[in-house]
């Protein structure tokens, strides 16, 4: 299983990969199962703006289209723009989608470049949910 700093260091691995010639915003996404494995992903950007595609959700897509089917455990996120790159509200949305009973663990870097972390449940209260 992999430590927070080796999840943030592979976030910050794929963030390098960012198609991101418009905002030139790189994100790069490592989520974490139960299984162990670990899957990323970064951001992908078009011409037509809206059609942009966020670096968390590519790394549950992929962990998706891998066959993954353990519980997700965390996600690591990194942009060498800002500390603290916390997800935007959409990606909020599909990490509680997939977090089930479990309390996703979101991991950032800090100011001092230490690792810190949140859970989805607190910082996407009184969520949307069908049932
Ligand atoms: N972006 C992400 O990859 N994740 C987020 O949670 C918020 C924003 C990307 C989208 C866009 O390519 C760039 O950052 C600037 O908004």
């Amino acid at each position: 299983m992999l430590s927070d700093k080796e999840l943030l260091e592979k976030a910050q691995e794929v963030s390098k990969k960012a198609y991101c010639p418009y905002s030139k915003f790189p994100v790069g996404a490592c989520v974490l199962y139960e299984s162990g494995n670990i899957y990323q992903g970064c951001n992908v950007e078009n011409s037509s703006y809206g059609l942009s595609l966020c670096a968390e959700r590519n790394a549950i897509s992929n962990a998706i289209a891998q066959g993954e089917t353990s519980k997700l455990l965390k996600i690591a996120i990194y942009s060498p723009k800002t500390k603290k790159c916390f997800p935007c509200g959409a990606c909020r949305q599909w990490l509680q989608e997939f977090s089930h009973d479990i309390n996703v663990e979101i991991i950032l870097e800090d100011e001092n470049s230490n690792c810190c972390s949140y859970f989805i449940n607190d910082i996407l209260p009184y969520s949307f949910k069908l049932v």
